[in-house]
């Protein structure tokens, strides 16, 4: 094979409810992933040994890196007979912003050297590497509207069509997801919400979303930054049926019924990164 070219999109969360606090740790949460067209391009080329490059360069955040641990994970595999690769993450999607951009290169990196190297690794094992790689890698390796829970390994996947345009507003405030975690200080139990219903009913209905779906994240991060919350009620005024925080944040995105009121929106926030998008699935993710 010569080489491959893939898309990693981004996702934002419809309703992030944290659950419990685990024994290993970790937290059960209960929420919607949709995956949207704002992407990072991964090309995969022939080499002798394994090379990460990120355009631009990576930082020393953690997450940014996860493609390159990926790579590795994968190449250790007997069954990958020490083949090699050049690997290119071309970064779009803001790091460190609740899009999950770094866990989708992961993902899409693992599915694009698993082809490139002729299938190394069946889907049990590489749904179990995404998992140790991170806890929302295992979403990314089909990316579309999808139910996930426990540590956010348990996927449902829906297909269905989301009729709304997304304006993602990103103002560039790095919100670290342990703390977010840690701060919420969760000792208790709380019951998840029927998201899958609510969502269907969002779909005929759009009035009632803010009261359908909640990011549990929100009152702790909005307490450290509380431009977040303004940037929410703004969203709201200029016409979201929804307007929410994405994961730990800090981006902060609103949900139109149609394109013309998604760009007047997006018109109102001058000074800050905008994106307009839309959901995709699976297919949108793989170009040759
Ligand atoms: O799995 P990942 O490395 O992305 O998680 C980063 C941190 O976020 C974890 O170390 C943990 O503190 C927190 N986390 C959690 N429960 C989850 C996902 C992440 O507590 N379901």
């Amino acid at each position: 094979m010569n080489g491959l070219r893939l898309r990693a999109c981004a996702k934002i969360n419809l309703g992030l409810e944290v659950l419990r606090k685990r024994d290993d740790g970790y937290h059960d949460i209960n929420s919607l992933f949709i995956a949207i067209d704002l992407h990072d391009e991964i090309s995969i080329q022939p080499a002798d040994g394994i090379e990460v490059v990120c355009e631009p360069a990576v930082t020393d955040r953690p997450n940014d890196n996860l493609a390159a641990r990926a790579a590795h994970t994968l190449g250790s595999l007997p069954s990958a007979h020490g083949q090699g690769a050049k690997i290119t993450v071309a970064k779009q999607i803001p790091t460190g912003g609740g899009l999950g951009g770094g866990s989708s290169d992961a993902a899409t990196t693992l599915v694009g050297l698993n082809r490139f190297w002729n299938f190394p690794a069946d889907d049990v094992t590489l749904r179990t590497m995404a998992a140790s790689l991170g806890s929302d890698v295992p979403f990314f390796l089909h990316p579309s509207v999808a139910l996930v829970q426990g540590r956010g390994d348990a996927i449902t996947r829906l297909d269905i069509d989301l009729p709304f345009v997304v304006v993602l507003v990103v103002p560039g405030i790095h919100v670290s997801t342990p703390w977010a975690y840690s701060t919420l200080g969760i000792t208790g139990e709380q019951r998840a919400t029927d998201l899958m219903r609510s969502l269907r009913q969002s779909i005929d209905d759009h009035h009632d979303m803010p009261r359908r779906f909640r990011n549990d994240f929100e009152p702790v991060v909005f307490a450290q930054h509380p431009v977040l919350s303004s940037i929410k009620q703004q969203l709201y005024e200029e016409g979201a049926v929804y307007a929410s925080m994405s994961g730990s944040g800090s981006t902060m995105y609103g949900l139109y019924t149609d394109v013309d009121k998604a760009r007047t929106a997006a018109s109102a926030f001058g000074n800050m990164a905008v994106y307009i998008c839309s959901p995709v699935n699976d297919s949108f993710v793989t170009s040759q």
